[in-house]
């Protein structure tokens, strides 16, 4: 039998998990995870690029976990951790980041856009952030990486540092490819749907938590921002409703297309009510999975300790290689 590929992902621990995190990410880890070796973080050391209430980061590390697990990830059969428990990640960051050119990370969209929000913490880690994110792709020989869009570009450069890497010392990582969904790949805010879905937007009627209430969703896309057209159609230029097929096509599996032939001659109110509903249905489960989970601390510190266990021992085999390659005498003990 063929060995299964290894899958690497992770969300950052800031604001909520949203229905973007959940249809461009999320969602699909948990449709692969059975035909992948595959490996979830919590990428808590990436969230302190932006300053964080440490008691309240601490709490929202164990609430992404046990969503991870709500949303229906086998934290038995995969590795669930928490980035920081394995100190592979950070050292591996170090090295890498001597293989990576300043002029790269520049070019960096999503940094461009964080330092425009936080001008008075432009930090050096935010400007690495994308060497941590390849460190954790790499340490673990990854094949694919299922992420939204926004993070392709990291993606890139991930791939251009293995290659840089390689090239010099031989075949050390293995190159990953993205897994990018068709539909949920940008998931929109609701209220601005020319700009991203966001878990740190401060207008809450922009963004969906996994863990929303039915009235909270169906009253956030009654409010939903469209157009004054009154077409159900997915072209340019009507962001709004095209954000809306997106969301129900990501839910349902059905094309832009099929969305539009069900909603044809339908108004605005009663297509918003219809994607409103099967998010709401989809979302609700895995709510009460995790009212019911959050409560098990016993559990929940049992899947993180293992996946730190087995997530350090696989890693320091990619990173001690490393170490070796680049020429460092090796550790005594
Ligand atoms: P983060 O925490 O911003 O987002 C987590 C995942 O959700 C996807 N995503 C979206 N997808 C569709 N529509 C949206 N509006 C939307 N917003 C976010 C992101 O593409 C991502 O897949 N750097 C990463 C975290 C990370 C990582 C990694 C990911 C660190 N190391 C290694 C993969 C592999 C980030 O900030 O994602």
């Amino acid at each position: 039998m063929e060995e299964k590929k290894t899958i690497f992902s992770g969300i950052q621990p800031t604001g909520c998990i949203t229905l973007g995190n959940y249809l461009g990410a999320l969602k699909n880890w948990v449709d692969l995870q059975n035909d992948y070796n595959c490996i979830f973080s919590v990428v808590d050391l990436h969230s302190i690029t932006v300053r964080q209430n440490p008691a309240e980061l601490r709490k929202r590390c164990m609430d992404f976990l046990c969503q991870y697990l709500a949303a229906g990830i086998n934290g038995e059969d995969n590795i669930v951790f928490f980035q920081s428990h394995a100190s592979t990640h950070a050292e591996l960051s170090w090295i890498l980041n001597c293989f990576t050119y300043m002029g790269e990370l520049s070019r960096m969209t999503q940094f461009k856009d964080k330092s425009a929000k936080h001008e008075d913490n432009i930090n050096a880690g935010l400007f690495t952030y994308p060497v941590l994110m390849a460190a954790d792709i790499l340490l673990y020989q990854t094949d694919l990486v299922p992420v939204g869009v926004d993070q392709k570009q990291h993606l890139e450069l991930c791939r251009d540092i293995a290659n840089r890497f390689n090239n010099i010392y031989g075949d050390v990582f293995t190159i990953p490819e993205g897994f990018i969904p068709k539909e949920g790949a940008r998931i929109m805010s609701l209220q601005d749907p020319t700009s991203k879905m966001s878990k740190s937007d401060p207008n809450v009627n922009g963004f969906i938590s996994i863990l929303d209430d039915t009235d909270t969703i169906m009253r956030k896309f009654k409010k939903a921002v469209t157009d004054s057209e009154g077409e159900i159609a997915y072209r340019e230029g009507k962001s709004g409703i095209n954000n809306l097929i997106n969301i129900y096509s990501g839910i349902t599996g059905k094309t832009p297309d099929e969305v539009v032939a069900e909603f044809a001659g339908k108004g605005y109110g009663d297509f918003k009510m219809a994607v409103g509903e099967v998010v709401a249905d989809e979302l609700k489960p895995i709510r009460e999975k995790y009212d019911d989970l959050r409560k098990n601390k016993d559990y929940l510190e049992t899947i993180y300790k293992t996946g730190a266990e087995r997530a350090y021992r696989i890693s320091n085999k990619t990173l001690s290689k490393v170490k070796r390659k680049v020429g460092f005498v090796d550790r005594p003990f």
